[in-house]
């Protein structure tokens, strides 16, 4: 049997006309840079997310950049995030001159060891960056009860937790959210895309000129600060006005696969840690593995698809390696990233498909334990 990690094919199968009939209105129109699909899209997204404001951006890695300048974060400034994190996190950081700050991470959440946070304070730091991974939601309390008691403020990276929420809410928790729709997510735009979200009106209103070449609001050619094009293009949100009303029950298809997942692979593998009072979205299901390089080897061998997220921690790729971190302070960091493996995981996945995952999985700690 094949099963990719990620079907997009039979994600989009039942959706395509929708789609097509979507991306043929905006061609009619050819409204291709903020058209209407665009304002939709930051409206209903909003509304998705239960903020007041979205903004519409060209990834979540402008995302973050754009989040960041928005706070002002510059040269000699401290950021504080995570090394087990898609490079982006750190790059917008390295984007606007500041200085990386990393937290070890929990052993089985993998998300920021907020415990630990506290520590990482000093006098130079001006944004906490929590990353939601995988599709969980950071210990929030604790991390906001800290950035108010330093001053400090914090921009969330959901660019893995769609709709995921804690204490049943929603990840608007610090000042900015900021989110990727890069095609594999559980909302994936037909390219790179991704919004910028707040409650905060100043946040919003400077987001969207940052997005926009810093263009005074109504004015098309007076700039009023630096900014940059990183406008989300309204092909990639009339797509995404189509997915958006499937999000739910997609986020659901996912839940209910890791219930089948756990069942048969609880005894075998340490299985994803869901936190009290979080609804984990799972972008990714992260399984916690021995041998996993002859592990992966076998699957593949098996037609099983499999990834690593992520197999390198930040401070150890070869662009950060300058920033000279005691790995030591990293134990869980460390381990986990020996440790971690991806298993397919899409909604469109079924019953039959997990089995014959966890039955590989089965076979091969039968051989090699
Ligand atoms: C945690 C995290 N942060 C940031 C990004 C960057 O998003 P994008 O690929 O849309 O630039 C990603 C996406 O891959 C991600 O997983």
């Amino acid at each position: 049997m094949k099963i990719p990690f990620v079907d997009l094919k039979k994600h989009h199968a039942k959706i395509k006309k929708e789609i097509q009939k979507a991306i043929n209105s905006v061609v009619e129109t050819n409204a291709y840079i903020m058209g209407p699909e665009l304002k939709k899209f930051e409206l209903d997204f909003a509304k998705f997310c239960n903020v007041k404001y979205s903004v519409g951006v060209n990834s979540g890695s402008s995302g973050l950049f754009l989040a960041l300048k928005a706070l002002g974060v510059k040269q000699g400034d401290e950021v504080i995030t995570v090394a087990n994190t898609f490079i982006a996190t750190a790059q917008a950081i390295s984007m606007c001159g500041a200085k990386i700050k990393f937290v070890d991470v929990d052993e089985k959440t993998c998300l920021m060891d907020a415990k630990k946070l506290e520590r990482a304070i000093t006098k130079k730091t001006k944004v906490i960056l929590p990353v939601h991974l995988y599709g969980q939601i950071c210990d929030m309390k604790l991390i906001m009860k800290i950035a108010k008691k330093y001053g400090v403020k914090v921009l969330e990276d959901a660019c893995e937790s769609h709709g995921a929420k804690q204490n049943g809410k929603k990840q608007i928790f610090g000042d900015l959210v900021v989110y990727s729709f890069y095609p594999s997510k559980n909302l994936g735009a037909f390219g790179d895309a991704g919004a910028v979200v707040t409650n905060n009106l100043k946040l919003y209103e400077k987001v969207l000129a940052l997005r926009d070449y810093g263009r005074k609001k109504g004015a098309e050619y007076l700039h009023e600060e630096e900014g940059f094009n990183m406008r989300m293009d309204s092909l990639q949100a009339a797509v995404l006005n189509v997915k958006l009303k499937y999000l739910n029950k997609w986020n659901s298809q996912r839940r209910n696969h890791v219930k089948l997942y756990n069942k048969f692979l609880k005894d075998l593998v340490i299985i994803p840690s869901e936190e009290k009072n979080n609804d984990h979205v799972y972008y990714v299901y992260v399984i916690q593995v021995n041998k996993r390089a002859e592990l992966m080897k076998f699957l593949s061998s098996k037609g099983v698809g499999v990834k690593i997220h992520f197999p390198i921690p930040i401070y150890s790729q070869p662009q950060y390696t300058c920033l000279k971190v005691n790995k030591k302070s990293f134990s869980n960091t460390e381990k986990i990233s020996k440790k971690i493996l991806s298993l397919p995981m899409f909604p469109e996945l079924t019953d039959k498909q997990i089995k014959y995952v966890c039955q590989q999985i089965n076979n091969f700690y039968s051989k090699n334990s």
